[in-house]
């Protein structure tokens, strides 16, 4: 490893409780390699030498989907342990249906070929693994064509938010992308200017984060990150036709609650004043686990702090993708040996 630095990947406050990310730590790419290796152009090369062309399709029109997949590292079993990796692939790959782009490569393939990256950079702490399947044509003209690639990069990645404290959040005043615009559930490269305007939104008014709502108005999901309420002793959580992400972790929070707590999730539409009433509200995703909400708009959910439920849902989930839990080793796939 060239750093042993670990770099939150979007601008966000860190760990530490700073609200204000150093320059140096805000671009990690410019403060030198964070990898040693990345997959590119159909091998493993030196990270510095995965760069595109200026002219690549994907670069200037967003013209491909990725994945964001973790790893965390187990100081007890000395070993790392990436979550949910073949569903991760599998996404990406039924997602390339979307923009009839052709990986090139199986879903096998494309795992291996991620789990052979993390253990050639050597990793020995949480990382963060990237997919994508980008149109490599050199081109102008939105139109895409056949030439296609995978490129697969790591980086050491440390809270997305600090779990330990809920986050202050906002309604984006941007709405999510409709399914028959630019689907939010295809994972697109370019769809994720939807999240960057609302982040950027957010941030500025001096929230934490934000969540959509969808063109229909009701609540979709959250920038990054789906979003649950809970009201009294009911979980719910928007469908699948919110226009959302179709969240891996979303999904292993429902059996989660289910299975652990007894807690069945209600799957229905959210009305924005639903926030307001709610005795619960988290999101949850890759990037940013299970993480609380202690306020929406300025209106203080629950006791503002992180909720009970959360809490313990937080815990699980946790327990389980560091390796203590047995009972879902499936969940995870070790980099170093079994
Ligand atoms: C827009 C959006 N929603 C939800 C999620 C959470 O999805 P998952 O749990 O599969 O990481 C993500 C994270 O990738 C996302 O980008």
């Amino acid at each position: 490893m060239t750093t042993e630095k670990t770099l939150d990947a979007i601008e966000t406050p860190d760990a530490t409780g700073r609200d204000e990310m150093t320059k140096e730590e805000r671009r990690p790419v410019d403060a030198g390699p964070v990898a040693d290796y990345a997959f590119f152009e159909g091998k493993i090369v030196p990270f510095d030498q995965a760069r595109v062309h200026i002219l690549t399709h994907t670069f200037n029109y967003g013209t491909g989907v990725f994945e964001g997949i973790r790893g965390y590292w187990s100081d007890e079993q000395k070993n790392l342990f990436v979550v949910r990796l073949r569903e991760h692939v599998e996404r990406l790959v039924t997602n390339c249906r979307i923009l009839m782009l052709e990986p090139g490569y199986t879903v096998s393939e494309i795992a291996d070929t991620c789990l052979e990256l993390v253990r050639k950079n050597g990793f020995r702490q949480d990382v963060y693994v990237r997919p994508i399947v980008y149109c490599s044509a050199l081109r102008v003209g939105p139109g895409m064509n056949e030439e296609q690639a995978l490129a697969v990069y790591n980086i050491p990645m440390g809270h997305y938010h600090d779990p330990s404290h809920a986050i202050d959040v906002m309604v984006s005043s941007w709405r999510r992308t409709d399914d028959n615009a630019i689907p939010a559930r295809g994972k697109i490269n370019g769809a994720y200017v939807n999240s960057s305007l609302a982040i950027t939104e957010a941030k500025r008014a001096g929230f934490d984060d934000a969540i959509f709502l969808n063109q229909n108005g009701n609540v979709s999901e959250g920038s990054v990150m789906n979003l649950y309420i809970r009201r009294g002793d009911a979980l719910i959580t928007p469908p699948v036709t919110a226009n959302i992400l179709e969240g891996i972790t979303r999904a292993d929070v429902m059996t989660l609650a289910r299975d652990e707590l007894g807690i069945d999730v209600v799957e229905r539409s959210i009305d924005r004043t639903e926030l307001y009433h709610a005795d619960e509200v988290f999101f949850c995703g890759t990037g940013a686990k299970v993480l609380g909400v202690g306020s929406v708009d300025r209106r203080k959910i629950g006791e503002g702090g992180v909720g009970p439920v959360t809490q313990k849902l937080q815990g699980i989930y946790d327990a389980i993708v560091h390796g203590k839990n047995r009972k879902y080793a499936d969940w995870l796939t070790p980099v170093y040996g079994s």
